[in-house]
């Protein structure tokens, strides 16, 4: 059997800072508020004239230089994400000329923060049935461009970031499965309502960002993330007690610790950046995972759950032999 494996991460977050302080000072709201609701303590904020490919780019190459890789030696580039560049041709195509690759194909998937999990299973199949033996997977996002900074509702919640990994074919155990669903009955509690064909021309601010019913999203995405750990766990034949991580998706730090909970898994065994980036959608998880593996956390032969919820419903999960 052939298996998808992580042989490189990488990730990158932009210079600059924002702090709940910072915050404070645009809409009503309060650093003891963010932390104790969302455990956020700060985000990362693109430049002006950086983009999601500038921040995808930097992920990557750091991804490829762990894999003692270059661009041109990638087979399928993949990139997740909610905030491209242009609206074409793709970011993961301006991402393949950046670096280096000519001919491989490459393109952007949409499942907003589930995008990553997404990706990573795209990749997987193509690994597995024997296509492509090395493929990026990126989660890059400039979500400050579609947030709202007048709603306190949602600005506060969110940051910018990329993160990558590069899978290579192995017999070595690797990608164990991956789960990935959808309900678009939902999606007007989390969305931008207008986009290139629908109210294409408004100068809404409300209509051109993000817009969320927080409360509703959260309880549907607490229910949901212990029922797909549970779905992965069973498809395995594996335990609670048999995970080393959990790699989640970074939106809320009490929806990360409900899902912990439930797989009995504690602090130290639960990778946690949303006090630092925030939820920056479909990068969370791969730049969660590669700070992980870059300061030791996370060693090989490890057993890792990665799981996102986000916009559509979209959700999803992986369960990863690091
Ligand atoms: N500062 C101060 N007060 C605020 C703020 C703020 N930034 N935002 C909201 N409030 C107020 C509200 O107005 C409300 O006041 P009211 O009671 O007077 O009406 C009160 O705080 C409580 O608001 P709730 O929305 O009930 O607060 P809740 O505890 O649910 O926390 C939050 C809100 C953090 C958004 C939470 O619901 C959440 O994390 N939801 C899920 C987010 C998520 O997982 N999204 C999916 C991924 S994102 C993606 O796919 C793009």
């Amino acid at each position: 059997r052939i298996y998808s494996r992580i042989v490189g991460t990488g990730g990158y977050l932009p210079e600059k800072v924002m702090t709940n302080i910072d915050l404070e000072k645009i809409v009503d709201t309060s650093d003891e508020w963010i932390r104790e609701r969302t455990g956020i303590e700060e985000r990362r904020i693109a430049a002006e004239q950086e983009t999601t490919c500038d921040l995808a780019e930097k992920a990557s190459l750091q991804a490829l230089e762990m894999a003692g890789l270059e661009g041109k030696d990638v087979e399928l580039i993949l990139v997740a994400t909610t905030t491209p560049d242009k609206i074409f041709p793709s970011t993961a195509t301006l991402l393949q000329h950046r670096l280096g690759n000519r001919g491989a194909p490459a393109f952007d998937l949409q499942a907003v923060c589930t995008g990553f999990v997404y990706a990573l299973s795209v990749a997987d199949q193509y690994i597995k049935n024997g296509m492509y033996k090395r493929v990026l997977v990126v989660g890059a996002e400039t979500l400050s461009r579609i947030t709202n900074w007048n709603d306190r509702n949602t600005c506060v919640l969110f940051g910018d970031g990329a993160g990558a990994v590069v899978l290579e074919a192995s017999t070595e155990t690797g990608i164990l499965s991956t789960h990935i669903h959808a309900d678009g009955q939902y999606e007007e509690l989390l969305h931008v309502p207008s986009g290139p064909s629908k109210l294409p021309q408004t100068d809404d601010v409300a209509e051109k960002t993000m817009s969320m019913k927080g409360n509703e999203v959260f309880k549907v995405a607490v229910n949901t993330l212990s029922k797909i750990a549970t779905e992965t766990l069973d498809a395995n034949q594996m335990q609670k007690e048999d995970l080393d991580w959990l790699v989640p998706h970074q939106a809320n730090l009490r929806i990360i610790k409900a899902t912990a909970k439930k797989l009995k898994l504690g602090d130290d065994q639960t990778v946690i950046t949303v006090n630092k980036h925030a939820n920056t959608s479909s990068a969370s998880i791969p730049l969660a995972l590669n700070e992980a593996v870059r300061d030791g956390r996370i060693q090989k032969g490890q057993t890792l759950l990665l799981e996102a919820f986000g916009g559509g419903f979209t959700w999803g999960s992986a369960l990863v032999k690091f």
